[in-house]
């Protein structure tokens, strides 16, 4: 009987191809940061029955089209968008990601943004190490509370529910906006629904926390940009083309956002330069999930969908 293949397109954590070598599984690893090019990665596929995929690996019809064998796409992330779904499905391929593990490592990493940015911190930072702290000043590096203030969530998935718990311990009140408002979650909590106008309008920080589909994309335009309150901020750890980055940038030039915190970016890993020159700006390489647990644990999760399917098991987290 042939060996199962599985082409893994960079290098993941161990604890993830070691579980597969383990169930027999012949790993066609690219022990490599950087991932694949479609031209490297079509060649591979030819006999492989499971890809393991990066969020940055776009896996289009042409490239699913010379897979034949494929049964497996198991992404490396809670996000699919770098899928062509219907592509894989017509095709009866599986598609998974790992949601639940990389949850409060993302609601973490969104707090140490929101906490970056009222706080001055990386700034700051800087400071320090130009030399410039010649002693303590009355106004030196004034931020903005967070204590108290209006914490406003755009998608209450697992992410954003676990940013709005982290809220409580900072007596914040809790906005929130999804398509399917949760009254459950709002009687044990006391977060608040609100439309995404509502939100924008009354909330001091605000975070995104819904994924890139047709109808979330520039939720943020120009026009609900210019709803946000004065001297806002804006935290975006979800995917950059939520927001119309240009607009955003205005926003942030002309002070009606105090600051932003950014992992993801509408053209990533482009840049723009205008926002790589704002001190008010906090701008992460897209770390979210970026601990060593949940990194271990997100291998493993691909690793498992993986071992299942090809045994003919139904996955254990497929995305349809
Ligand atoms: C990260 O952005 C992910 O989707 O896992
Ligand atoms: C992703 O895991 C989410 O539901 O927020």
């Amino acid at each position: 009987m042939k060996v199962p293949k599985v082409v893994i397109t960079a290098a993941i954590p161990e604890a993830g191809i070691s579980l597969l070598r383990a169930n027999h599984i012949d790993v066609d690893l690219h022990d490599s940061p950087q991932s694949l090019q479609p031209d490297e990665l079509i060649p591979k596929l030819h006999n492989a029955d499971a890809l393991i995929s990066l969020l940055s690996d776009s896996i289009t019809e042409h490239i699913l089209s010379q897979a034949p064998e494929l049964k497996i796409i198991a992404n490396y992330a809670v996000g699919f968008n770098n899928i062509d779904l219907n592509a894989a499905q017509n095709r009866g391929i599986i598609v998974t990601n790992t949601p639940d593990v990389l949850t409060a490592a993302t609601a973490d990493l969104t707090w140490a943004l929101i906490m970056s940015v009222s706080k001055r911190i990386v700034e700051a930072d800087r400071f320090v190490r130009d030399g410039k702290f010649t002693g303590w000043q009355p106004q030196l590096f004034l931020g903005g509370d967070v204590s108290g203030k209006t914490l406003g969530i755009i998608g209450a998935g697992r992410i954003g529910r676990a940013v709005a718990q982290r809220a409580a311990g900072f007596d914040m009140k809790v906005l929130y906006f999804s398509p399917n408002r949760k009254p459950d979650w709002e009687q044990k909590t006391g977060v608040v629904f609100g439309s995404v106008d509502d939100v924008l309008k009354q909330s001091d920080y605000i975070s995104l926390h819904c994924p890139i589909t047709e109808s979330t994309f520039h939720l943020l335009d120009a026009k609900r940009i210019a709803l946000i309150k004065p001297g806002a901020y804006l935290i975006n750890t979800a995917r950059g083309a939520v927001v119309d980055e240009q607009a955003m940038i205005k926003a942030l030039q002309s002070g009606q956002l105090a600051g932003a915190g950014l992992d993801v970016y509408e053209f990533e890993p482009k840049i723009p330069d205008i926002l790589k020159e704002m001190t008010n700006v906090v701008l992460l390489p897209h770390i979210g999930s970026a601990t060593t647990e949940t990194r271990d644990e997100m291998a493993r999760i691909c690793a498992k969908n993986v071992i299942a399917v090809l045994n003919g098991n139904p996955p254990i987290t497929p995305v349809f």
